[in-house]
């Protein structure tokens, strides 16, 4: 295998000037850089990376390991935080849980042993100490999700300013009876939403009947379940909330089998704005995640901690908007 002392040897330099270069750390003459250039052609040199993290602690990777690699919402959130680390020379290895904490779990120990220099994880709540015995000398951001360690820095939505929109919007139009189809509460997305839910009732005088709240799992087909029987009640809400895109999709898909009008028999609100909720008929009224901005804010706030600086705030949160359009009406 060609190494680097065979380079400087061609070059006839020092194997030094050779790793500057390679590096692109400090000023080497245009003579040189021709010379090792050549030299490096000439031997079809590849320098050996692994080697170099190991020497320099340094891999110019970071790990980003997160639910699920089919949901739009985290589509996004990776796409902008793959954009942000390219731009600033680094490359990002992804770890796809499907919300399964013996992933989260072998993707820790994997990325660990890939020397990556940081990780941002939203996390499927594998083992709050494992996570972070695991990773306690590590440079780590929390997405979306909080793991609720002492220290931890970490990016999440105002997820109880999100729910407040919603009910607000659906009380404006007389609406008390609205069921909620959650997403589960052992994450603290799922967890805030439904605290949220309460709390706004709570403060609007309305009854909380339990008979109208369902806890989904993260799949379409498990929201599309639990809205039917919310649906099915003889005396059934007169509007609905699911609290996530996937929850959405399955209210959606419910309301579409047995029948129902939007927003004649029912109005909805979904959460997380989706490319076609403008596109339904009627358009459907959401609440809007900035789920670029977590991966750009989440990877900008990491390469600062890899580079050493003092973060200003150790959460950061972002706000939902409410994008009114046709799938809600007034009752009387
Ligand atoms: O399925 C996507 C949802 O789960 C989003 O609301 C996001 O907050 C994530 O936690």
């Amino acid at each position: 295998m060609v190494t680097i002392k065979d380079v400087a040897k061609s070059a006839n330099v020092s194997i030094a000037t050779v790793s500057r270069l390679i590096r692109n750390d400090g000023f080497i003459s245009e003579e040189l850089k021709k010379r090792i250039n050549e030299a490096i052609k000439e031997l079809d040199y590849k320098p050996n990376l692994v080697a170099r993290s190991l020497k320099l602690r340094k891999s110019n990777t970071i790990g980003l390991i997160f639910p699920d690699i089919e949901n739009p919402f985290f589509i996004s959130l990776i796409k902008k935080a793959e954009e942000v680390a390219y731009e600033n020379g680094y490359s990002v290895i992804l770890g796809n849980t499907e919300n399964n904490p013996e992933k989260e779990k072998l993707y820790l120990e994997v990325f660990k042993g890939k020397l990556v220099d940081g990780y941002i994880i939203i996390t499927s709540f594998s083992d709050k100490n494992y996570i972070s015995e695991s990773l306690k000398d590590e440079k780590v951001i929390y997405v979306d999700r909080s793991l609720g360690i002492d220290g931890e820095t970490c990016i999440k939505l105002d997820n109880k300013k999100g729910i407040k929109l919603a009910l607000e919007y659906l009380i404006s139009l007389n609406h008390k009876k609205i069921g909620i189809i959650n997403v589960p509460t052992n994450i603290t997305t799922g967890k805030e939403r439904y605290e949220g839910y309460k709390q706004i009732l709570r403060k609007n005088n309305i009854e909380i009947d339990e008979n109208i709240i369902k806890f989904a799992g993260f799949s379409a087909e498990s929201s599309l379940e639990k809205t039917k029987e919310l649906l099915e009640l003889k005396n059934r809400p007169t509007a609905i909330l699911p609290t996530s895109n996937l929850t959405t999709v399955g209210a959606l898909m419910a309301i579409n089998e047995l029948n129902l009008k939007i927003p004649e028999d029912i109005s909805i609100i979904g959460f997380d704005e989706l490319d076609w909720s403008i596109l339904l008929n009627p358009p459907l009224t959401t609440i809007k995640q900035p789920a670029y901005r977590f991966g750009e804010i989440g990877i900008k706030t990491l390469l600062k901690k890899i580079g050493g600086k003092k973060l200003k705030n150790k959460t950061i949160v972002l706000k939902p908007e409410i994008i009114i359009r046709k799938s809600c009406r007034k009752i009387n």
